[in-house]
């Protein structure tokens, strides 16, 4: 099977700091991977490795094939195009329309006709299960989980390879993030993308995932399927999945 993101022995130090130890794990193709941690852990790093914002101090990161820190600035770019990034907190652009937001990419990088780009939009708002009714209001008109969905579909506006999802559901109440949850998990089936997850939220992390990674303070302390990391005798894991385990008996995992 493909590997889509391969990190080996990766550290990354910032003011002296090491912020990442050794991290060492990959994402194949077509997988759903969530990387659970308690703030600070370091989940937001990883990404900002994956897309080439940051490079690491020590260690490989390979996208797609490609060794992320030393491919040249258009390569980049082109990975970049292949990767679909669910921002936290949606990050949509407030001043403008749900169309525009969802075609972000194509405003600003291509010229083309309006109608074409509007069409474009519906498509992917459609994928998330909204309809032309959104296409002209502004974000301040949707609700926290119609927001997400905006911007889950901006993201999958460049047909991306890999979505990675920062906190798709934080701010969510617990049935919103659910529908969240099950979309992760559609749009999965119906593009055969691979879906990269960085989340607190424990529930999401155990029941939509193929693997997940538990991180600490920069180091990997648990990395499989939920079934075996939820065995995982490691006091500090236990301590992790503890809460949850009862409501994930209740949904039979
Ligand atoms: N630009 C930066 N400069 C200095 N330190 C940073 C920077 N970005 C992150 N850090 C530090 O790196 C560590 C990991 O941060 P990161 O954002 O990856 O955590 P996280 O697991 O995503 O947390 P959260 O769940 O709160 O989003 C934190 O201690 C943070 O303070
Ligand atoms: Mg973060």
């Amino acid at each position: 099977m493909n590997r889509t993101v391969v990190l080996e022995h990766v550290y990354k130090e910032i003011n002296g700091r090491e912020i990442l130890k050794d991290i060492t794990f990959d994402v194949k193709e077509g997988e759903i991977f969530s990387i659970i941690g308690r703030s600070g852990s370091g989940k937001t790093s990883i990404t900002k490795l994956i897309v080439g914002l940051w490079k690491p101090t020590k260690g490989k990161v390979v996208v797609f094939g490609k060794e992320i820190p030393k491919i040249s600035k258009t390569e980049l770019e082109e990975v970049r195009k292949q990767i679909g990034y669910v921002f936290q907190e949606g990050a949509l652009f407030d001043s403008y329309k749900v169309w525009e937001n969802v075609v972000f990419y194509y405003l600003e990088k291509e010229n083309r006709p309006k109608d074409e780009l509007m069409d474009l939009a519906l498509e992917k708002l459609r994928m998330v299960n909204l309809d032309e009714r959104v296409l002209d209001l502004y974000p301040s008109d949707l609700s926290g989980g119609m927001r997400k969905r905006v911007a889950i579909a901006r993201a999958l506006a460049t047909e991306p390879k890999l979505v990675i999802y920062d906190e798709p559901t934080s701010g969510l109440d617990p049935i919103t993030s659910r529908r969240i949850d099950e979309l992760v998990v559609e749009l999965r089936g119906k593009t055969g993308s691979t879906a990269l997850i960085v989340t607190h939220d424990m529930i999401s992390a155990f029941t939509i995932s193929d693997r997940v990674l538990v991180i600490r303070e920069g180091k990997i302390r648990a990395i499989g399927k939920p079934e075996e990391v939820i065995k995982n005798p490691d006091p500090y894991i236990q301590s992790f999945v503890g809460d949850i385990k009862d409501c994930l008996k209740t949904l039979h995992i």
